[in-house]
């Protein structure tokens, strides 16, 4: 008994640091004194010396280089099994070398609203699904305290590959992956996009303001052919999981995209 507490707790705290991966076919305990010794004895990892590691410019190019091609690939895809594929084989994203999904958009292509999220979390890596977990159940509750199922609506993220952690994605992932974001809009051609949290908002919206300010009010998306989506902001389940008294808010958001989808 003694010794499940321990684990227990042992689990608890690798999660609190953000251990959530389990990254070997076996169990093991790092904290075994065989482990110890195992690593004691085992040289120091080789650490590149300054010159040949990659400079800041060099980085900066790979970025550039790797939107280009994100870009073309867009250019390239004529319809939305296209760009699915496209995003599947694309390789300018070092957070696809460490998910287990490429979670690429769901639901009806043909929805009048578009959902976007930052960027799948573990549930969503594990199913290559979006908005499948805790997030997720919440979102759909709200959808349909205002009559929408998931299969209404299409959801989505701006990184279709989770980072680890659930961290916040770089401006250069953004970046990198904004391309397919927008090229999925084209394809579903919303009447309405529901951009929630302040990294879908700032990175679709080109607006670095909080997402406290940026909800609330009707704002515009600019397609590529300069035709406007009508976007509205919302706080991200993932907060309103962590912050209940932020419901209320949320709550007037859904009644006005209710309301806009009611016009004609
Ligand atoms: N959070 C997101 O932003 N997207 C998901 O798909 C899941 C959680």
């Amino acid at each position: 008994m003694e010794q499940k507490n321990d684990i227990a707790r042992l689990l608890e705290w690798y999660m609190a640091a953000g251990v959530d991966e389990i990254c070997g076919a076996e169990p093991g305990l790092l904290l075994h004194p065989a482990n110890e010794q195992a690593a004691a004895n085992s040289p120091l990892p080789a650490v590149e010396p300054a010159s040949v590691r990659p400079a800041i410019s060099s980085l900066a190019q790979t970025t550039v280089a790797a939107c280009k091609n994100a870009r073309e690939l867009c250019e390239k895809a004529d319809s939305l099994e296209d760009l699915k594929a496209a995003v599947e084989a694309f390789e300018g994203c070092a957070l696809k070398f460490n998910a287990k999904s490429t979670v690429f958009g769901a639901g009806n292509p043909q929805a009048e609203v578009m959902i976007v999220g930052e960027a799948p979390g573990a549930d969503e890596d594990r199913l290559g699904i979006p908005f499948v977990g805790r997030s997720g159940h919440l979102l759909e509750k709200m959808l349909l305290a205002i009559g929408l199922k998931r299969e209404d609506v299409y959801i989505t993220n701006i990184l279709p590959w989770r980072p680890p952690g659930n961290r916040t994605p770089t401006d250069a992932e953004v970046a990198v992956c904004l391309p397919f974001l927008k090229r999925q809009i084209e394809f579903i051609k919303p009447k309405v996009i529901l951009l929630l949290g302040g990294s879908a908002a700032n990175a679709l919206l080109d607006n670095g303001d909080s997402i406290s300010r940026l909800r609330g009010h009707w704002l515009e998306y600019v397609m590529s052919d300069r035709t406007s989506v009508a976007a509205l902001a919302s706080f991200h389940p993932a907060y309103l999981l962590r912050n209940s008294a932020q419901k209320a808010k949320s709550w007037s958001d859904f009644l006005r995209l209710l309301k806009k989808l009611k016009e004609n």
